[in-house]
Formats: C-alpha cells, sequence, structure tokens
C-alpha cells in the first residue's frame, strides 16, 4: 500500500512538472484532488478501514494530498511568472516614440477655404450675408442680365466653357464670374441687400496665374442711398482687415463693366522691392485686386427692382489671387494639384476658425 503511495505521488508530482501552462495544470489538479481524482478516492477509503488501519494511512493520504495540493499552488505560481515574463517580452511598448497626431490635427483647411472663412468673418461683422448660386449658370444670368448686349464684345472677353445646347436650343455655360448671383438675388430678396457671395467660376485660361477653375467673391449692396463713399468705405474697411495692417491707401482708376456704371477698377499701395515678397499699406508700387462700381440701372431692372428707387453698388474680386498675395503663394495651379505635402506646409489648422475678436490668421 505505501508503495501504491508512493507511485502515485511520484506519478503526480510528475505530472504537474510537466504541465507546460495553467490549463493544463488545472488538468492535473481535477485528476489528482477533483470528486473523482486518484487523490480524492484514496481519502474516501478511509472511512472503510478499521481504527489501526486508518491511524496509519490517515497521516499517510491527507500528507499527500498537502504535498500534491502544495505542489499544484508552486507550479501555478510559477506558469504565472513564465506567462507574465513572455506577455512582458512580446508586448513591448516604446514609450520614447513621437506621439501621433489624431486625423482632426493632421488634417489641413485648404488656404482658398481659409481665406472664404476669413471674407465671411470680415463682411459678416459689417452685417454681410453669403449669398450663392449654381457654377452652370444660363446665358441670361451670366451675360443679358447683367447688361452685357448680344454679341458684345465683352461676352468674349471672358473666355466662356459653353455646353452643347439642350432640346429646346438652350446653350447652358460655366459661370464665367459671380456676378449673376446679384440677380438671382435681387429677384428673390428686397432690399436693403448686403451680400458676398464666393465661389467657382469657370474661363477657358491656364498658366501660373490663371486657373481654368478660380474663385471670386463678390459683393452687393442695394438700397435707397448706398453710394461711392460707401463702397470705398467697405473695401478699405475690408483690405485692412484682410491684410492684417492698420492702413492701406487705395486708388480708384476708370474702368468698364457692362454691369456697372461708372465702373472702377481698385489697385493697392504695396511694397514689392524685396524679391518674393510684397508688403501692403506701405511702399510705392500698385497692385490691382478688383472692380467694383455702381449697379447699372439695367441690372436693377433685370433683378425686378425700379432704379429710381433704389441704388447700389457692387464689387468682384479673385479669391486665389489674394489669397496668394497674403499667403506667399507663388503658383496658382499648386492651389488645385491635391498635394498633400503642398497642403501640410500652407494648409490651415482645422479647429482654428478666422474671426475679427480671434485673429484671421494666426
Ligand atoms: N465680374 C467681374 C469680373 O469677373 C468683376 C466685377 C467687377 C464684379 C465689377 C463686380 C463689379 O460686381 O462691380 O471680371
Amino acid at each position: 500500500m505505501s508503495n501504491d503511495l508512493e507511485n502515485l505521488e511520484s506519478s503526480v508530482l510528475a505530472d504537474i512538472e510537466a504541465a507546460s501552462d495553467e490549463a493544463a495544470l488545472e488538468n492535473v489538479r481535477v485528476a489528482a484532488l477533483g470528486k473523482k481524482g486518484s487523490v480524492s478516492e484514496l481519502l474516501k477509503t478511509l472511512g472503510k478501514m478499521s481504527a489501526e488501519e486508518r491511524q496509519v494511512q490517515g497521516p499517510a493520504i491527507n500528507g499527500l494530498k498537502t504535498r500534491v495540493t502544495e505542489a499544484l499552488a508552486a507550479r501555478k505560481a510559477s506558469l504565472r511568472q513564465v506567462a507574465i515574463a513572455a506577455r512582458l517580452a512580446s508586448e513591448k511598448l516604446d514609450v520614447t516614440l513621437p506621439v501621433r497626431s489624431s486625423p482632426a490635427e493632421r488634417g489641413r483647411i485648404h488656404p482658398i477655404s481659409q481665406v472664404i472663412d476669413e471674407i465671411a468673418a470680415i463682411f459678416g461683422d459689417l452685417g454681410f450675408t453669403i449669398a450663392e448660386g449654381p457654377d452652370v449658370e444660363s446665358d441670361y444670368y451670366n451675360f443679358t442680365a447683367l447688361n452685357f448686349p448680344e454679341g458684345h464684345p465683352a461676352r468674349e472677353m471672358h473666355d466662356t466653357f459653353f455646353f452643347q445646347p439642350d432640346e429646346k436650343g438652350e446653350r447652358k455655360l460655366l459661370r464665367t464670374h459671380t456676378s449673376p448671383v446679384q440677380i438671382r438675388t435681387m429677384e428673390m430678396q428686397k432690399p436693403p441687400i448686403r451680400i458676398v457671395i464666393p465661389g467657382k467660376t469657370y474661363r477657358q485660361d491656364s498658366d501660373a496665374t490663371h486657373s481654368p477653375m478660380f474663385h471670386q467673391v463678390e459683393g452687393l449692396v442695394v438700397d435707397k442711398s448706398a453710394n461711392i463713399g460707401n463702397l470705398k468705405w467697405v473695401l478699405e474697411e475690408f483690405c485692412k482687415a484682410f491684410f492684417e495692417v492698420p492702413s492701406v491707401t487705395m486708388r480708384f482708376r476708370p474702368s468698364f463693366f457692362p454691369f456697372t456704371e461708372p465702373s472702377m477698377e481698385v489697385d493697392i499701395q504695396c511694397d514689392r522691392s524685396r524679391p518674393g515678397e510684397v508688403r501692403f499699406g506701405e511702399g510705392n508700387d500698385w497692385m490691382e485686386i478688383l472692380g467694383c462700381g455702381m449697379v447699372h440701372p439695367n441690372v436693377l431692372r433685370a433683378g425686378g427692382l425700379d432704379p429710381d428707387e433704389y441704388q447700389g453698388f457692387a464689387w468682384g474680386m479673385g479669391i486665389d489671387r489674394i489669397a496668394m498675395l497674403k499667403y506667399g503663394m507663388p503658383d496658382l495651379r499648386a492651389f488645385f494639384d491635391a498635394d498633400v505635402r503642398w497642403l501640410q506646409h500652407y494648409g490651415f489648422r482645422p479647429l482654428d476658425m478666422p474671426t475679427l475678436f480671434g485673429g484671421l490668421s494666426s
């Protein structure tokens, strides 16, 4: 009997030693100490023994149980250590690596979107609202309603992209300027009107400073007393705020647009003496930045307004150009290349919305 006990003990202890993980060890425990386990079965035999026999076998079997239990606990602790060591070795975390920024921090706002947001912030502060219109326009809104006579050379000057005529013979086009939204707004809204119209415009033109798709922002004010003095003030306030300088000098030159009378082109004073850099508010050079004028009576009429009752002023400006000037981008074509490296360099942080109180560009 004592030989049997010794054999059982050494076999259970060998199994414990051989168990290679906690699950295997658990199987060994159940086989020895579980309800029907080898050691448990031995313990059950004590009840049927004579008192003398039990005096000998009791301590022997219980001693066996104790040693098996201790061996199980020891093996379990060492297997746990091994498992932890293996996890530590495999789950290495290099805390010296630089932190990866989240997508919201990595993304960049395109300079054009930034400049449109800046324009909206400036004119919003002056009491203007934003208006928009379709990129695919009719000849009527793009030209006729804006007082371009049929066959007038100004239509040709716009290098228009025309679509094929539709079933009714109407030839749609890609708008060549944002001015058609002047008419669309007057049709829908009674004065006083104070709107700015940012948007995409299209002309057949392509080089370092011209792109077939580009952006304009139009302004329109119509009420009973809007005048050139108001126009000059609004434009000057805009230029100061946009270029973030305390003062600008502007020059109004007579010009021609079919939809304004009188018409003017506006230059702003700048300094171009440093290569690759333009500074505003100083210097003795001039740079043309926009066209403007008093809204032509025919345009008011086309918008359903009586020119004897209402008058207005308007202007139109290239967004891409003023973005290039403000942020020093040399080639317009890069705006539309969708090169993330360019965007990383020239783009703006998405959570920094331009406001007049918080700063437009910083
Ligand atoms: N639409 C003109 C253009 O694209 C720009 C312009 C000039 C708009 C004078 C105006 C304006 O509203 O008054 O060249």
